[in-house]
């Protein structure tokens, strides 16, 4: 069955800003999620590295690194592709981000989870 969930208005979600966290009941207690846009796009993924079971963002919602072309996790700097979350520096090199689908529409980003 898949679900599906507002998870904010297209405005609220900047181009390599800060990203939004979201729960996915789906994930258990313990996982978030969040969602960022890169080159117009919005990109999500469980909120966990791949290299340890830790959350990614540094300060609450900052996951881009200051050249904003990447993703990085807080704990040991790996670096995260937006578009597909796969890691191309640090010890999960080669690695992927879980993705979540997300769809824009009607000026709301909303997901789901089959
Ligand atoms: S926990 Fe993310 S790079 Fe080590």
């Amino acid at each position: 069955m898949t679900h599906q969930r507002i998870i904010c208005k297209s405005e609220e979600l900047i181009e390599k800003g800060k990203g939004i966290r979201f729960s996915v009941p789906e994930l258990g207690d313990c996982l978030s999620a969040f969602v960022v846009r890169f080159e117009t796009k919005p990109y999500a993924y469980v909120n966990q590295c791949a290299h340890l079971p830790i959350e990614l963002d540094w300060n609450e919602a900052d996951f881009f690194l200051r050249e904003q072309d990447s993703l990085i996790c807080a704990t040991h700097g790996a670096h995260y592709e937006p578009q597909s979350g796969l890691c191309i520096l640090g010890p999960c090199q080669g690695k992927r981000l879980r993705p979540i689908k997300v769809y824009e529409h009607n000026g709301v980003i909303s997901n789901t989870l089959d």
